[in-house]
């Protein structure tokens, strides 16, 4: 009896055995690294190690383990035309040594996992999925705080970067502490859990990326049913999102969600950090017109008045029809005097077309506390020349169109 149940227990454990050696050996990453050694030549395979690969950061607090199947990315001479055993394009992994830096660090991902997508992150509960082609270039600024010193090889971080300061969000937001708060603080919206954004209005994958590049796009798509809750049924529609639809192309709209996912309030050690180049001297401009263009333009004045001053956006209900007014024909009805303190004083909340129906939701600012005194004359200056012909064109004739402006 005794040897039956010994006989037993060993066959028990021998099969348990051979199970944990089948699950090991059809792992996905053996699998890869089989078919990648007999790409090789013997002489090629010397010296290279099987099994699993990793770098611990400890600095960055990450393990990674992508070259486990990227065998051969740092290795240009083993590497063949497909995924996973390409080399890296470019020279990153010179700059940036593998061993030092990882992959996670730019590529986002699970740096942990061994199989393809938990390693790629493209699983539920994993908050930073694998960056795709120009989204990669949201990881270089939490390093490189001057981008110009990377702009050929972050030319989509950069241009997103530019874009937000033409198109004026500063107005109504704020990234580090410089803007407005009339909307969300942007700050790190690169690392907004994606569980705390709606989207049952975004096409496809659930990805932060898919809901800002959309909601770029199309922002009364994605959030329609802004301030639905203090609205009466059925007036939902006539009151979506106030953040403009600036018809934006693909490009434009990706570049600025590059920007975006590149906020972020994490630290890193000071080992990796480039420090941004020191501020560089205020430009001399010709006339107080010209300086005061470049105080309208640093401060968002264009995200609410259109660029140039010349277009309003949408500010439902607001008595100035529906929107924020357009400022061409402000030299027409302001003094200096009165138009400064206006200025510096804001309005808010601006009063409403119809009093039945919610206070519009853009308001004008104060700005005496943000914007020097000696800069608001130069934006005085600047707003009363806007009605003015340009030199050398026709004069205007009739009221001033409102081009520009957000439908
Ligand atoms: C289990 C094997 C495996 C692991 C581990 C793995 N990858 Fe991959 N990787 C693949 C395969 C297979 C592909 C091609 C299919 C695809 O693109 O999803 C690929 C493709 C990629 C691509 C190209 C994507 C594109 O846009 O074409 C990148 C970048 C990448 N992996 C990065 C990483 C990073 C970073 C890690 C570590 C966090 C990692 N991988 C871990 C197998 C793996
Ligand atoms: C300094 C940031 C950085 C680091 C670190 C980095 N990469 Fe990349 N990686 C990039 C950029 C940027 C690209 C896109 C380059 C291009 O398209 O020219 C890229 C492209 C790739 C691709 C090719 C994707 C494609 O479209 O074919 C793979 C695969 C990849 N990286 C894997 C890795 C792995 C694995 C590691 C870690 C050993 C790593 N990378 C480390 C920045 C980085
Ligand atoms: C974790 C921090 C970190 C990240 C993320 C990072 N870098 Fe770097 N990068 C560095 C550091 C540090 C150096 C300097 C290496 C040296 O000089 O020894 C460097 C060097 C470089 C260089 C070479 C500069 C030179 O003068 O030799 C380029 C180009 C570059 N990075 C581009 C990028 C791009 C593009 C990205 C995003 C895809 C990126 N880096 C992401 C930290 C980072
Ligand atoms: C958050 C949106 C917003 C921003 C940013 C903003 N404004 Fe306004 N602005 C308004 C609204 C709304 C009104 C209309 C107030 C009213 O109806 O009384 C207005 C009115 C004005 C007026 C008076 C126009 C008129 O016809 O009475 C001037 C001038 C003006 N803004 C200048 C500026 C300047 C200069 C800046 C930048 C420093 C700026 N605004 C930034 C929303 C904004
Ligand atoms: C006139 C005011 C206004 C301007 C100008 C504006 N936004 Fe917005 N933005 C909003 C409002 C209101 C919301 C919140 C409602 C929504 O998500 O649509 C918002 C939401 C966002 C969000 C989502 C934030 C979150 O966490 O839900 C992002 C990202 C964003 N804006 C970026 C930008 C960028 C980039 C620009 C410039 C191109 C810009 N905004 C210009 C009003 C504005």
């Amino acid at each position: 009896m005794k040897r039956i149940l010994f006989l037993l227990f060993t066959l028990i454990l021998t099969g348990l055995f051979g199970v944990v050696v089948w699950m090991d050996t059809a792992r996905e990453w053996t699998g890869y690294q089989r078919q990648f050694f007999h790409s090789l030549t013997r002489a090629e395979r010397k010296g290279l190690a099987g099994g699993i690969h990793q770098v611990a950061l400890e600095d960055l607090r990450r393990i990674d383990r992508c070259t486990t199947c990227h065998v051969a990315i740092d290795k240009p001479q083993l590497a063949l035309a497909e995924q996973p055993f390409t080399a890296h394009p470019g020279t990153y992994l010179e700059s940036h040594p593998p061993e030092q830096f990882g992959c996670t660090v730019c590529h986002g991902g699970q740096g942990l996992a061994t199989d393809t997508k938990a390693a790629h992150g493209e699983v539920k509960h994993w908050e930073e999925p694998l960056l795709r082609g120009p989204l990669i270039q949201s990881s270089c600024y939490k390093c490189h705080g001057d981008v110009r010193e990377i702009e050929p090889h972050a030319p989509r971080l950069v241009q997103g970067m530019t874009s937000y300061k033409q198109l004026g969000c500063a107005g109504c937001h704020t990234v580090n502490g410089f803007g407005q708060n009339v909307s969300v603080d942007l700050s790190d919206m690169g690392e907004k859990p994606w569980q705390l954004l709606d989207f049952t209005f975004v096409h496809g994958e659930e990805r932060l990326s898919q809901w800002v590049e959309q909601h770029f796009q199309e922002p009364r798509r994605v959030t329609p049913g802004f301030r639905a809750q203090e609205l009466p049924p059925g007036e939902e529609e006539i009151y979506p999102t106030f953040m403009p639809n600036y018809g934006l192309n693909e490009e434009q709209a990706r570049a600025l969600t590059v920007y975006m996912l590149s906020l972020k309030s994490q630290h890193l050690p000071a080992a990796y950090v480039h420090p941004p180049a020191p501020q560089e001297p205020e430009p001399v401009y010709a006339s107080s017109v010209e300086a005061g263009k470049a105080v309208f333009q640093k401060f968002g004045c264009a995200g609410c008045h259109g660029l140039d001053g010349v277009g309003g956006r949408r500010s439902w209900n607001a008595w100035l029809g529906d929107e924020a007014p357009s400022l061409v024909p402000v030299a027409h009805y302001y003094d200096r005097q009165t138009l400064k303190e206006f200025i510096r004083n804001g309005r808010q909340p601006v009063p409403r077309s119809n009093p039945a129906r919610p206070t519009p939701p853009l308001y004008m600012p104060a700005w005496k506390d943000r914007i020097p005194d000696a800069q608001i004359d130069q934006l005085v200056d600047y707003v009363l020349s806007l009605g003015e012909p340009l030199p050398g064109s026709p004069p205007a004739n009739g009221a001033p169109q409102a081009a520009g402006g957000n439908p």
